[in-house]
């Protein structure tokens, strides 16, 4: 893999004016530097006002960046933005107002500006149309669609000239659980047919599944940059386990924690007889952990592991505690 997508140092700053006529000056974003190979799917992840938006307009071409740069498949944003745009497909946050039309003629529309020839974007449409599933709906209007559908035609809509990368600002934004599972398929399925996608989100949970690499920005610096599972290993660098007993508690936390690759063994008050357990050893000693608990005759009624917590990784890399 190559990078498709070099940020250089980029600032971007925003004068804004006070009630009393005062001009007061704020960094939205703070000398980002990093890589995105081609083909992943790379979340940006980060609270409201963190620089996710003015990051993606800067490289969309939409904002001049006060310093830095942004390479895109090697041309600069700065000197060739328009081999830049023919390269990308950006959905901003808001929908555009385009209501009145039925969703052919939104999709048409588009593909005209881009100059496709009309046999050829009639084919296109079609091809779009069952990419997002939205074939059936082919004849209503764009404002009687949800939002959720809204969200899929954009997704057509901003691959209908054929970029090699997607830009989504927080495509899954107001959506149900059931839209943003349709909307995480469809980014899967666009992804294999090549493409490089971006997107932002300020939920860490939604970018999880999908993701190739997450960022995590804050204050427009990049706070933690690596795949889940790196992050995670930050934030929790040992295993927890839980485990439930019918009974001898105290004889179970007393024996484990004599066991090698166990450093912690807590007991819970849960109403029940629960150990809470940091372990740091492999999947073949939790399995030799289990195998001496059942050997000794501990009545195990629980015995479960503590899957990766994207929110503590998120409250964490916020407070500047990954890196
Ligand atoms: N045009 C502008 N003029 C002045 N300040 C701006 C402008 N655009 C953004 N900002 C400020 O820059 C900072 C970053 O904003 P940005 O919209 O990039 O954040 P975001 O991560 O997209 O947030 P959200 O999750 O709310 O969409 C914020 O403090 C915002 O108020
Ligand atoms: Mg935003």
């Amino acid at each position: 893999m190559s990078p498709i997508i070099e940020f250089r140092n980029l600032t971007k700053r925003f004068k804004t004016r006070t009630l009393t006529g005062k001009t007061r000056e704020r960094i939205a974003v703070n000398s980002l530097d990093f890589n995105i190979e081609g083909g992943e799917i790379f979340g940006l992840v980060g609270p409201n006002g963190a620089g996710k938006t003015t990051t993606m307009r800067m490289l969309v071409t939409l904002l001049k960046p006060d310093h830095g740069e942004i390479y895109v498949g090697g041309h600069s944003i700065r000197h060739k933005p328009n081999d830049v745009r023919r390269q990308i497909g950006f959905m901003p946050d808001s929908f555009g107002v385009y209501g009145d039309m039925t969703v052919q003629e939104y999709l048409d529309f588009f593909g005209a500006c881009y100059k496709i020839h009309p046999q050829q974007r009639a084919h296109l449409i079609n091809d779009l149309l069952e990419l997002v599933d939205l074939g059936h709906r082919r004849d209503d209007m764009v404002d009687t669609l949800s939002t959720g559908l809204k969200q899929r035609l954009g997704i057509a809509r901003v691959l209908i000239h054929d970029p090699s990368i997607l830009v989504l600002d927080e495509p899954a934004s107001g959506l149900d659980p059931r839209a943003r599972v349709e909307i995480r398929e469809l980014l899967l399925e666009v992804a294999r047919l090549g493409k490089t996608i971006l997107f932002s989100s300020h939920i860490l949970a939604d970018v999880g599944e999908l993701c190739t690499r997450v960022g995590i920005i804050e204050d427009g610096k990049l706070v933690a940059l690596g795949t889940l599972e790196q992050l995670s290993a930050h934030v929790m660098p040992h295993r927890q386990l839980h485990i439930g007993l019918l009974d001898r508690r105290d004889e179970a936390q007393a024996m484990l924690q004599a066991t090698g690759g166990v450093s912690e063994v807590r007991a819970v008050d849960n109403g029940r007889a629960f150990l809470e357990v940091d372990f740091t050893g492999n999947d073949e000693d939790l399995h030799q952990l289990l195998a001496k608990l059942l050997a000794q005759g501990f009545p195990v009624i629980h015995f479960s592991e503590e899957s990766n917590n994207l929110e503590e990784v998120f409250m964490r890399a916020t407070k500047g505690i990954v890196s």
